[in-house]
């Protein structure tokens, strides 16, 4: 499979390496090609030493004498022979170009002539990516059919915290390679995603909540709406952006959560709950806020409905997966959960491991599946390991459809 690695201006250029790098050991022909402004942070000589191509730096490379021909329809050759296209850093400047048609160096002009997939992964300051103009550019490109890549949160070159970090080329290079697969297969199917945790209050303050980030969820959010299923994604209170195609229903309680699933299981094909939700909640929370006292204060706790138990009771013959947030015992717990709540499958995660996890972009799970088999997944990027979870569920799903 041939892919167009497109580098742009930008401090985030070094990461390109890593990924034409991970593309190469994906199998990927890697054809390199740098805008003006890439050259300045990074030496096309480094990528011509990874990809073993020559590195298109112009569009009027050698257009003099005899090879002026050849070096006019370069950008077409190139567009023509490549099934993907993926530019990242993706600058501002590029985005723009891209939304508008300019065609002004090689990048922007092959880009017109390129019929294949397209994954843009876009890195800049955070006012800049937030600006209404480049988010507008992003809606365009996106309706374009484009895969954007969001940009990670973090501390940027420009000293700002915020979102416009390059997310990891690991990530990026598993997106190519799900594109490239052009791995469709949830087409016609309903998924209902739970993610984030539940808040319970305990006055109109305070509350009972977890660690919860939410990434495993909206991660799967967004691979299942890239194979393309329908989702449904009811998330609690996350500081993340709305996973783009998804439909998003917010929450806060695990009484709303459940309620919410229970209002969206009739279309529902398939059910990922990857929430973590309180297990416990203050029944009459106070209306009013409760005043400090030097005495001990005890609060009383009921607990929360069972979700998953609930959907397990009810699931007919949709496909049930669950997971599995363990301190000790991980595959005996996750298969204990697996049994008595009658899912299909549990994502089992150990949370002792502070890399991986709650906050962590990282994630390494062990699949334990109904029949007893565990599928130990190594750790990776989240929407890596979605990919590897929706692997699973399509074997589970062909399955399922073979024997009704
Ligand atoms: N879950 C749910 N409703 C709850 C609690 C958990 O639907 N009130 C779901 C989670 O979304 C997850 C699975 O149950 O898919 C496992 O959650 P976990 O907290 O690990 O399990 P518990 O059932 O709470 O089991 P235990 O406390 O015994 O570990």
């Amino acid at each position: 499979m041939n892919v167009v690695l497109g580098v742009t201006g930008g401090i985030a250029a070094y990461k390109a390496a890593e990924l034409a790098r991970a593309l190469m050991e994906r199998g990927f022909s890697v054809q390199t090609v740098m805008t003006a402004g890439a050259q300045q942070f990074v030496r096309p000589l480094t990528f011509a030493a990874l990809t073993g191509k020559k590195v298109i730096t112009s569009l009027f490379e050698g257009s003099t004498g005899e090879d002026v021909l050849a070096s006019s329809v370069e950008h077409i050759r190139v567009a023509q022979e490549n099934e993907v296209l993926v530019v990242a850093p993706a600058s501002a400047d590029v985005l723009a170009k891209f939304a508008y048609g300019l065609a002004d160096d090689f990048l922007t002009t092959m880009y017109l002539a390129f019929t294949g997939q397209v994954v843009l992964a876009p890195a800049m300051n955070t006012s800049m990516w937030n600006h209404p103009a480049t988010q507008e550019n992003i809606r365009t490109l996106r309706e374009r059919g484009h895969r954007i890549i969001e940009p990670a949160e973090g501390l940027l070159a420009c000293g700002t915290t915020g979102p416009g970090r390059l997310p990891e080329p690991e990530l990026i290079a598993e997106v190519v390679a799900s594109v490239a697969a052009n791995r469709h297969d949830l087409e016609g199917e309903t998924l209902l995603i739970t993610a984030g945790p539940t808040q319970e209050p305990l006055d109109p303050v305070r509350y009972i909540s977890n660690r919860s980030s939410g990434k495993m969820g909206y991660a799967l959010a967004e691979e299942a709406v890239s194979r393309g299923a329908r989702v449904i994604l009811i998330s609690g209170p996350v500081h993340l952006p709305a996973p783009f195609g998804a439909e998003l229903i917010r929450v806060h309680t695990a009484v709303e959560m459940r309620q919410a699933v229970m209002d969206h299981l009739e279309p529902a094909t398939i059910i990922v709950k990857s929430a973590a939700v309180a297990d416990y909640y203050r029944p009459n929370a106070p209306r009013q806020k409760v005043k400090k006292t030097p005495a001990l204060l005890s609060v009383e706790l009921e607990p929360t409905p069972d979700i998953l138990a609930e959907v397990g009771r009810n699931k007919g013959d949709r496909l049930l997966i669950g997971f599995a947030a363990e301190t000790q015992n991980l595959t005996a717990e996750a298969r204990r959960k697996c049994e008595t709540k009658n899912c299909d499958m549990v994502v089992a995660n150990l949370v002792t491991d502070q890399s991986i996890g709650f906050e962590s972009d990282l994630n390494e799970v062990t699949l334990v599946l109904r029949n007893g088999e565990t599928i130990p997944l190594e750790r990776a990027p989240k929407r890596a390991v979605a990919a590897r979870i929706f692997d699973a569920i399509g074997k589970l799903r062909l399955a399922l459809h073979a024997t009704r």
